[in-house]
């Protein structure tokens, strides 16, 4: 039988979304070098690696970030976030799959900050009717022509939660749906 990385799977399921940081402990620059590798070891269409990540640890810019964020009030607690950011067309032609890339990075991100202990959320930027990508990027200086995709909100968690566990019996399909 292949051996099991079972680290590796609990480290899966034991990802869960962290709303409450330890605000007086910072993350660690070391830390935060290791998590933009796992965002960067992502997989990408074509390889084209569209994704650009905001490093925020300034306090009034993440303060002003969940000011504009209606569901990212835990951003005033948070050491960072890491926001993730794509461009959407290269030399003229459509990047088709950067919202699939980025989503990928995030997901590395998350994992990544599970397996070093720090607790993490993904922030959508597509909420509400008032273009909160907008306000974000313009806070932000992102170029216009860049997507801001999603925020990851980290730090130290100041909460717990159990790992997923089983298979969402609605969601399984054998053979055709
Ligand atoms: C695209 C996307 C957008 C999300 N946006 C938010 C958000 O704005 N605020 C928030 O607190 N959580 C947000 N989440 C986290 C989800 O609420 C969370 O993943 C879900 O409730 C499942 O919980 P778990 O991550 O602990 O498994 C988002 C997740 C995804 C994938």
């Amino acid at each position: 039988m292949t051996q099991i990385n079972q680290e590796a799977i609990n480290n899966i399921l034991s990802r869960r979304s962290i709303r409450r940081f330890d605000l007086l402990r910072p993350v660690d620059n070391a830390s935060v070098k290791i998590i933009l590798e796992c965002a960067c070891a992502a997989p990408s269409a074509n390889n084209f690696h569209p994704w650009h990540f905001v490093i925020v640890d300034k306090r009034e810019i993440l303060e002003s970030m969940a000011e504009l964020h209606p569901y990212g009030k835990m951003l005033k607690e948070a050491s960072l976030a890491m926001v993730v950011c794509s461009e959407t067309e290269r030399e003229g032609r459509a990047l088709k799959y950067w919202e699939e890339d980025c989503s990928a990075a995030m997901q590395n991100i998350l994992l990544s900050a599970n397996a070093l202990g720090l607790g993490s959320v993904w922030l959508g930027a597509k909420r509400g009717s008032d273009d909160l990508e907008g306000k974000l990027k313009s806070l932000l200086n992102v170029p216009q022509d860049i997507a801001l995709m999603g925020i990851a909100a980290i730090g130290w968690p100041l909460e717990t939660k159990d790992p997923h566990k089983g298979i969402d019996p609605h969601s399984l399909h054998s053979n055709k749906w």
